[in-house]
């Protein structure tokens, strides 16, 4: 398709000399340049082109007046007839829509909104036919990005809910299991305690087994934490985050220069979340793409606005990598921040680290979004 307009040879060319004056048709159809509108005669042979025509198409007036407009079609529409029944149903009707697949100079096709209106002299005789075609392809783009994104979000919010129900087993179930088997261990030590030498030689192992209990409840603390903050939930935004990246640290001994400062913001429960979520996401991905041995992580009051920002030294990432099908990270990330009206900016060049920078507006981070119940609304998206 060809994408410049070579003026000389665009703009209307009639052949007919009923059809309206070249001029008016000209100034009429350059004002909407995304829309080929051109005329066919009687018999669907093309009569004028425009420039629209020209760019969406990739032919030239001069080499498809005169052809049948058949050629926009596909052979499968030209076998069903299709270009025909369009003409004898504008006929009929005085105009008829379809969408469907159209194809250009060069083979390629694409996806068509087309208008064909029956064109009649004074005296209501056919005359010919009036043509506006609309390319869909940057809808149909836009159209799929949308699904992707509400795609994105429902994985996500299930993926949490998940997450969340598997924290409160963990939690509830098996760690009541777990007070309940030390409590019964207690019992069985008071016991042994009063029953002589073999008694005592128990009592050893119950202490082993006391140990892993403690052991086996610690861990699934920490599965559990990493499942839902937890910690967020007890202890607040920032003692949350200086255990992330504490335990990012000791697991990917990555160094993290830290700059959380809070205490001039009244964040709420909801945007602690998030942003908790988003730095555990920033890390994650640090340690899974980045090779980098040092991360900067930065929260602070910037006016009216708070202001994210993680970085890292590492390999980066080329401009033309293409996220996986099955990356939602960075996708999720923004979902957040579009939910909290903040906005993101990643910098990335390859050698050269990867650099997050998000902005809240002050106002939205200090109040619950709507749609959201006042505190513990969950929405988690864990990344270990
Ligand atoms: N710190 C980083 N350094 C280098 N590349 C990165 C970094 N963070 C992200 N990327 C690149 O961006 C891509 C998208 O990240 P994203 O978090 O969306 O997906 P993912 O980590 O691949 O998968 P997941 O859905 O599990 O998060 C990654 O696959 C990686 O190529
Ligand atoms: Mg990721």
């Amino acid at each position: 398709m060809k994408d410049e307009v070579d003026p000389a040879r665009s703009g209307i060319v009639s052949s007919r000399p009923h059809f309206p004056s070249d001029e008016s048709f000209r100034l009429l159809v350059e004002a909407v340049d995304d829309y080929a509108i051109y005329m066919l005669d009687m018999s669907g042979k093309v009569v004028n082109w425009n420039a629209g025509a020209q760019r969406m198409k990739g032919y030239y007036a001069d080499e498809i007046i005169g052809q049948h407009f058949r050629v926009f079609h596909t052979p499968e529409d030209i076998a069903a007839g299709q270009p025909d029944s369009l003409l004898a149903a504008a006929a009929a009707d005085g105009r008829v829509a379809s969408q469907g697949w159209r194809v250009r100079k060069d083979g390629s096709k694409f996806r068509a909104n087309v208008v064909v209106s029956a064109i009649r002299t004074a005296s209501g005789e056919l005359c010919g036919f009036a043509k506006v075609t609309q390319d869909l392809t940057e809808q149909n783009r836009l159209a799929e990005f949308e699904q992707l994104r509400r795609l994105a979000t429902h994985i996500q919010a299930t993926r949490e809910e998940e997450q969340i129900r598997i924290a409160r087993e963990l939690h509830d179930d098996l760690g009541q299991q777990l007070a309940a088997l030390k409590m019964a261990l207690a019992d069985l030590e008071t016991i042994l305690r009063d029953n002589g030498a073999i008694a005592a030689l128990t009592l050893t192992h119950t202490k082993d087994m006391h140990h892993l209990i403690d052991v086996t409840v610690a861990s699934l603390r920490r599965i559990a934490a990493g499942l839902r903050p937890i910690v967020l939930e007890t202890l607040g935004l920032v003692p949350a985050l200086e255990w992330l990246i504490g335990d990012f640290t000791q697991r990917y001994h990555i160094d993290v220069n830290a700059r959380i400062q809070t205490d001039d913001m009244n964040v709420s429960e909801a945007a602690s979340e998030a942003l908790f979520h988003i730095i555990q996401e920033a890390l994650t991905n640090v340690a899974r793409h980045a090779h980098a041995d040092e991360v900067t992580v930065e929260l602070a009051r910037g006016g009216r606005t708070c202001v994210l920002r993680v970085e890292d030294n590492g390999q980066g990432m080329a401009s033309a990598t293409l996220p996986r099908e099955t990356s939602f990270g960075l996708l999720g990330m923004r979902e957040r921040v579009h939910r909290l009206n903040g906005s993101l900016s990643i910098d990335s060049t390859p050698g050269c680290g990867f650099r997050i920078a998000i902005t809240f507006p002050l106002e939205t981070l200090e109040r619950v979004p709507p749609g959201r119940p006042g505190t513990s609304a969950p929405s988690v998206s864990p990344s270990y």
